[in-house]
């Protein structure tokens, strides 16, 4: 198995340890993510009695197809613990989210579970913020002048594109990828970002990630926190 694999399905397969019999669980959405639920699913198909929401139509798909049981947002009053994994990950555990564009489900979830373990291979590891271009998820509308407000915060914005096409988040909205090279001061600029009329939410998870799981290519895992 490649090595950036097997880091991010040890990190993940150490974080499923933590979920217990009883508990709701948010299911992360991305390529480390995909080991968290691989994992919940083969341990719910040996007794593990949980209960999981997803933050992407795609992990939804994958618990569907591995017959971990969903729950409707309406039957549950909060979320004991998430697994997912991030783009960017600080030394205080500020992260930057988004890559695979599912960040404003993410955060929704993240804020509402009690814990969020972050599962990462190695490289995902930095001392600051923002080499990884800062996904941002916009509305359609005026897009054009949301990309210019964007800029005027000192980033290069980049609308993503899937192929020829623009795009499309989960929500129906588009994401701007955001070239800030480096984020000084994360908090400030995560306010800064959600204040501009059209955006939706930003990748800038702070102080949500309650424990990280780092993954390495010889399959052994660092715990943070
Ligand atoms: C999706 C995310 C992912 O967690 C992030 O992009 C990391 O993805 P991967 O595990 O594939 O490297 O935020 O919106």
């Amino acid at each position: 198995m490649d090595k950036i694999v097997m880091a991010k399905r040890a990190a993940s397969e150490k974080a499923a340890q933590y979920v217990r019999d009883g508990m709701v669980v948010g299911l992360g959405t991305g390529s480390t993510a995909y080991w968290a639920i691989q994992k919940l699913g083969e341990m719910t198909k040996n007794g593990l009695q949980i209960k999981a929401v997803a933050t992407s139509n795609q992990s939804e798909a994958l618990a569907k197809e591995l017959q971990i049981p969903l729950i409707a947002f309406t039957d549950i009053d909060g979320i004991d613990v998430t697994i997912d994994g991030a783009d960017e990950v600080d030394d205080e555990w500020n992260l930057i989210k988004g890559g695979g564009g599912a960040l404003l489900r993410e955060k929704i979830i993240a804020s509402a579970s009690k814990e969020l373990i972050v599962v990462a291979d190695e490289g995902k590891k930095v001392e600051q913020l923002g080499k990884f271009h800062l996904p941002v998820e916009i509305v359609q509308f005026g897009y054009e002048l949301t990309l210019r407000k964007l800029a005027s915060y000192g980033c290069i914005p980049h609308l993503r594109m899937s192929g020829e096409k623009r795009f499309i988040t989960d929500n129906g909205n588009f994401i701007v990828d955001c070239e800030f090279g480096r984020i000084e001061q994360p908090s400030e600029l995560h306010v800064a970002l959600n204040m501009i009329p059209g955006v939706v939410e930003n990748g800038l998870f702070i102080h949500l990630a309650t424990k990280v799981i780092v993954g390495f290519g010889d399959g052994s895992v660092r715990e943070l926190g």
